[in-house]
């Protein structure tokens, strides 16, 4: 059982990411009036005196072990569904066959609803109850959606979701199940977000999209806390995630900032790599371009869901992560994703989702070109559980009542 116990919370305020202006905290707030995501900021001073490492060691695993560096305030407002540590796969058939030292798959499919989108959303969730929020609407590509609707419903909050109409079948599935009203879109993710945000006004909806509000990223920031104590409070050389709207690409490098700020980690952070899908590379095409604002990409399209996102609000800070750590923007094609998929589960037995492998895809490609060294570290991110995705159809079968020749099976 998760127990959750009061501790002390350090968030001063609220900053545009764009322009730095400050915002109140714990007062209800979407983007900056420059139309830019807000990001939390911490007494970090504060925060290394109230708390040590020896004290983490000592708590329960799994994202609320973390509640110094997050803004939910008071423990009766933690809305939780038994957040796990997700673990640190090795694949060493990989490993073998690249000639690679170290490939550590961060398998976060073991959460609360089969994905990451549990951390950002349970924290959305927890600080809309404390804020008193009880209508919440969102678009999603699936994952988000489900996460959303697991975690209000438990709330007792009203979430009204909008996805495209080709979003894998489980995930609308699991989201109505989980009590939300889902609405299938003729449309793509940035599509749905019009309708939410056409829609706040007169439906006094509260917009949790993807950085429009400003909790999500602190849930994913999570991620980068919990491998760094993972790795003993180290850091890998190179961060390999697959990009979507980038909130975790973001809040992993809001987190080893924070960490470095309180000098629990020194020497050089990693080097942040954004994978996006051949098909839809808005991200990419930024960072090879010198760009900070990403145009939206037309006629989006990829077998990874997740990642099919045709302009994202956050893009300047993906963009900008990827560049102060040193790091590349690479894309992958649907068959080099799919290869890396049925590969990983047969040889290595992790059955990724297809975003998580766009990232093994994403990591040969990257080696090949000598983008990465087989020497490094590298850590590849598994965002949700390969069961949430369409399965290979499998036509063998026996008749139980017919001889069985057992030596041709
Ligand atoms: C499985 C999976 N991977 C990656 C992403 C992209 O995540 P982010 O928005 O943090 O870039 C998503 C988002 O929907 C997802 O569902």
């Amino acid at each position: 059982m998760t127990t959750i116990v009061e501790h002390p919370t350090f968030v001063t305020h609220l900053e545009c990411g764009l322009t730095g202006k400050r915002y109140e905290a714990d007062q209800i707030h979407n983007l900056s009036e420059a139309g830019r995501p807000l990001l939390v900021r911490y007494d970090l001073d504060g925060i290394r005196e109230a708390v040590s490492k020896d004290d983490l060691a000592r708590r329960p695993g799994g994202l609320w072990k973390y509640r110094e560096f997050l803004p939910v305030r008071k423990t009766e407002n933690v809305v939780s569904l038994g957040e796990v540590e997700t673990p640190l796969v090795r694949l060493p058939s990989l490993e073998r066959r690249l000639g690679a030292a170290e490939i550590l798959v961060k398998d976060e499919g073991r959460l609360p609803t089969g994905s990451f989108k549990a951390r950002g959303l349970a924290l959305a969730v927890s600080k809309a109850r404390e804020l008193g929020i009880t209508r919440v609407a969102m678009p999603t590509n699936g994952n988000a959606g489900a996460a959303l609707a697991a975690y209000a419903s438990r709330a007792g909050i009203r979430s009204t979701i909008f996805c495209p109409a080709d979003t894998p079948e489980v995930n609308v599935s699991e989201i109505e199940l989980q009590g939300a009203t889902v609405y299938r879109v003729n449309g793509l993710i940035d599509d749905c977000g019009k309708i939410v945000g056409e829609g706040k006004a007169k439906a006094g909806w509260f917009d949790v999209s993807t950085l429009k509000e400003p909790y999500r990223i602190e849930g994913k920031k999570t991620m980068g806390l919990e491998l760094a104590e993972q790795l003993g409070w180290e850091v890998p050389d190179v961060i390999f995630y697959p990009t979507g709207g980038g909130t975790g690409l973001i809040g992993m490098w809001k987190a080893f900032a924070e960490l470095q700020a309180i000098g629990w980690i020194t020497g050089k952070l990693p080097r942040m790599v954004a994978v996006q899908a051949s098909g839809c590379a808005p991200i990419i095409k930024a960072w090879k371009d010198g760009l900070e604002h990403a145009p939206r990409w037309e006629n989006a399209h990829t077998v990874a869901a997740g990642i099919r996102v045709p302009q994202a609000v956050g893009d300047f800070l993906i963009v900008r992560a990827v560049r102060e750590s040193g790091g590349f923007g690479i894309t992958v094609d649907d068959d080099a994703i799919t290869a890396a998929l049925h590969r990983t589960a047969r040889e290595d037995g992790l059955l990724l989702c297809p975003e998580g492998a766009a990232t093994i895809a994403a990591y040969e490609a990257s080696l090949e070109q000598g983008l990465v060294a087989p020497t490094e570290r590298a850590v590849l991110y598994n965002c949700a559980s390969g069961l949430k995705y369409p399965l290979p159809h499998v036509s063998r079968s026996l008749d139980r009542h017919a001889p069985i020749d057992h030596a041709a099976l």
